[in-house]
């Protein structure tokens, strides 16, 4: 089976092929590298042991998926590729929206024309928005404070559109809470271009000692210690789920909204202390402002995905921190150093 993977060679698309070779898929790279390099394939074929197929392209332009589609028989596509700086939508929201919800549009028509309607789509727990409470379910209100995130809200509701309109689709939406860590290699890795806005390579950049301290951006909210809860997953439990969903994509007859989350919560000085442990290293930080738009708690009540998918994740913020600081450690400058 040949799978589509847009922005496969970025952050979590990487990760994801490595599995979904492991399963036997065919996998097929498109990426217009605006947020990626391609050193990532190249490490993540070393890891596999197979030349994976690379295409520079890019979402919005027809001429470039039509050429993919003519040359293979695709059967799903998974599709990772999007802009997903929030501070960047709030300052060009039309850049966003063109290459989030129009580079979508462009894709689901080109795959229509192709015959190949089974797609599994990145979408975010940024689209609940303030929940009113946690563990967060999926059929809790949605609601975004950003263009990011009302991008991702907007693409749920056209493929559920989409699939209203023709009901032979196949349509999973994955709802990811905070992915984190790195392929337990150290060789593939988050590598954000400038001063990270996460969380987690933040503290990774501040223990190797690229920036002197960690901001905690606020410690009066409403949580054990005040700082911020979220639910940090490993990338390589997320990738799992790409699978799990890939695989069972053919006996859905709905759309499926999913959340990809551990349902634990643990807050900044706990991320703190667990990469402290992890690593060996000190993570100095001073107490800062809150951030605008941030919210108190945020994890995930995950039951849903155990039921449907059978995939839970597994790995815990001990081996999160762990592979992080691998992936950090062996490659301070991200995939820069060997360009
Ligand atoms: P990433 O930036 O590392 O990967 C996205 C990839 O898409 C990059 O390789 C980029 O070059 C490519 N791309 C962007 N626009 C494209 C276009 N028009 N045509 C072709 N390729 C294009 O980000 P990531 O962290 O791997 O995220 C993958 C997806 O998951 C994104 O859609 C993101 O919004 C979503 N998501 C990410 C997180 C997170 O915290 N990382 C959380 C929730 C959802
Ligand atoms: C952010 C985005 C969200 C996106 C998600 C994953 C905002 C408002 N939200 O979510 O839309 O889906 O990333 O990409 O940007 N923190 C610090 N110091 C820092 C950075 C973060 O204390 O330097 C705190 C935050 O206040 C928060 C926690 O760490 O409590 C996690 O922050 P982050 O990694 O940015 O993720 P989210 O805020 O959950």
């Amino acid at each position: 089976m040949h799978i589509l993977v847009t922005g496969g060679a970025g952050y979590i698309g990487s990760h994801t092929c490595i599995l979904l070779i492991e399963a036997g898929y065919d996998v097929i790279v498109f990426d217009n590298f605006s947020n990626a390099s391609k050193e990532s394939i190249k490490r993540v074929e070393k890891i596999v042991g197979k030349e994976i197929i690379l295409i520079e392209g890019d979402i919005r332009n027809r001429n470039d998926l039509h050429s993919v589609f003519n040359s293979y028989k695709i059967d799903a596509v998974i599709h990772f590729a999007g802009l997903k700086a929030v501070g960047e939508s709030v300052a060009e929201p039309l850049k966003y929206y063109d290459n989030n919800i129009y580079g979508t549009i462009v894709l689901c028509e080109i795959m229509a024309e192709h015959n190949c309607r089974s797609i599994v789509f990145s979408s975010s727990a940024t689209v609940y928005g303030d929940p009113h409470t946690t563990p967060i379910k999926e059929h809790f209100p949605l609601s975004t404070t950003n263009p990011y995130g009302r991008s991702k809200l907007f693409i749920e509701e056209m493929l559920r559109d989409l699939y209203i309109s023709d009901n032979t689709w196949k349509i999973v939406l994955l709802r990811y809470f905070n992915p984190v860590g790195a392929h337990a290699s150290g060789t593939i890795g988050e590598d954000p271009h400038g001063i990270p806005n996460n969380l987690m390579p933040f503290i990774a950049q501040t223990a190797v000692g690229k920036r002197e301290y960690l901001n905690v951006l606020g410690n009066d909210y409403n949580t054990h210690d005040g700082t911020g809860v979220r639910d940090y997953i490993h990338v390589m439990d997320l990738a799992d789920g790409h699978v799990k969903a890939l695989n069972k994509i053919n006996s859905f007859n709905e759309v499926m909204t999913i959340n990809l989350g551990t349902g634990n919560g643990y807050s900044v000085l706990d991320m703190v202390k667990a990469f402290e442990k992890a690593s060996g290293k000190k993570v100095p930080y001073q107490i800062a402002p809150r951030r605008a738009g941030d919210i108190a708690k945020c994890f995930a009540d995950p039951t849903y995905a155990k039921e449907v998918l059978d995939w839970e994740a597994t790995r815990s913020i001990n081996e999160m921190c762990e592979d992080s600081w691998k992936w950090q450690s062996n490659n301070p400058n991200g995939y820069k150093e060997e360009k």
